[in-house]
């Protein structure tokens, strides 16, 4: 089967600097993709170069198997997108903002399901230049939303969005991915993302430094327990010598692998007579793991 979108050896420079080198992957329809990588890394000029916004310097990118050029936009019909910030009218109200996108053969009943959609009932007929920040990112996404497309492209959707608002996009989104819309949606923040996206990119100076699914990328964390006891300097002597992998940093944190860890910790301990204080399930902190392999495979 196509890929819904696929992007293969993608370069961009801006002047002299290279911002995208031998960018490749591939989002198979009704997947939500993670494009995640700290500022600058290159996620809203992927975007940008998906879109035919922006020209690029070489490779190919293509939506649903058809490709897609700088003057050649066919292809993003069937695309909905919310790059960097949400354009807004101040002197149009939401509604009137959807109106002006809407192309469906009923467009007043495809506001309305995403008006409720997205929760915005309460202020969408009112002007927007009175909305909050997070009001006119709902507003942004809610036009990207709208006119049910096959593939969404969200750039830090949750930019500005409350807790409450986050979780309900993210409901909003898994619906609409398990009805077959494909998404691709960048975030800095890689936890954003780990209850929505089953694939993850990992952008790193313009280099796809790792492609894997969510569940790989949390299999790789890693139990910690962090203990304390009467004597921590002699106790961290006494582990190291027994080879005991450790986390690092001043506490006692006892990585946990495949052999155990924290069982023949605890007897070593006891047995030399060190007491025990306290021990505590440090979660596999995704976020870690991925400051490791943007860290590991950084690039010159
Ligand atoms: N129009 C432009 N002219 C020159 N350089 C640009 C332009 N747009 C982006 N860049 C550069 O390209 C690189 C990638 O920028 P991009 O906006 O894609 O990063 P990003 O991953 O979206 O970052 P952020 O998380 O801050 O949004 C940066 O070094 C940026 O300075
Ligand atoms: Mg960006």
């Amino acid at each position: 089967m196509t890929a819904m979108l696929a992007v293969k050896d993608l370069q961009k420079s801006f002047g002299n600097k290279k911002v995208l080198q031998d960018v490749s992957f591939e989002v198979e329809r009704g997947h939500i993709a993670a494009l995640v990588g700290p500022n600058g890394a290159g996620k809203s000029t992927i975007m940008k170069s998906i879109l035919g916004l922006i020209p690029t310097n070489g490779g190919s990118l293509s939506v649903d198997g058809q490709p897609v050029r700088i003057n050649s936009h066919q292809a993003l019909e069937e695309v909905g997108a919310l790059i960097e910030y949400p354009g807004i009218y101040p002197f149009l109200t939401g509604r009137q903002h959807l109106e002006l996108f809407a192309d469906g053969k009923d467009k007043s009943a495809d506001i309305d399901s995403v008006v409720h959609a997205m929760e915005m009932e309460r202020y969408i007929n009112v002007k927007a230049k009175s909305y909050s920040l997070g009001m006119k990112q709902k507003l942004g996404i809610a036009q990207a939303l709208l006119n049910k497309p096959e593939l969404v492209i969200l750039d830090e959707p949750m930019n500005g969005l409350d807790p409450q608002a986050v979780k309900h996009l993210r409901d909003v989104i898994k619906e609409m991915a398990a009805n077959g819309t494909t998404f691709l949606i960048s975030s800095h923040i890689l936890s954003e993302l780990e209850k929505l996206a089953d694939t993850v990119l990992i952008l790193n100076k313009g280099v796809i430094v790792e492609q894997t699914s969510m569940q790989q990328l949390k299999d790789g964390t890693q139990t910690v327990f962090a203990i304390a006891t009467d004597d921590d300097v002699r106790a961290k002597k006494l582990l190291t010598a027994a080879d005991i992998a450790l986390a690092p940093g001043d506490a006692i944190g006892i990585l946990q692998d495949e052999r155990g860890g924290l069982d023949s910790a605890l007897r070593l301990l006891i047995g030399a007579d060190i007491h025990v204080l306290a021990v505590d399930h440090v979660e596999g902190d995704l976020e870690t793991s991925f400051l490791n392999v943007v860290n590991a495979k950084e690039v010159r």
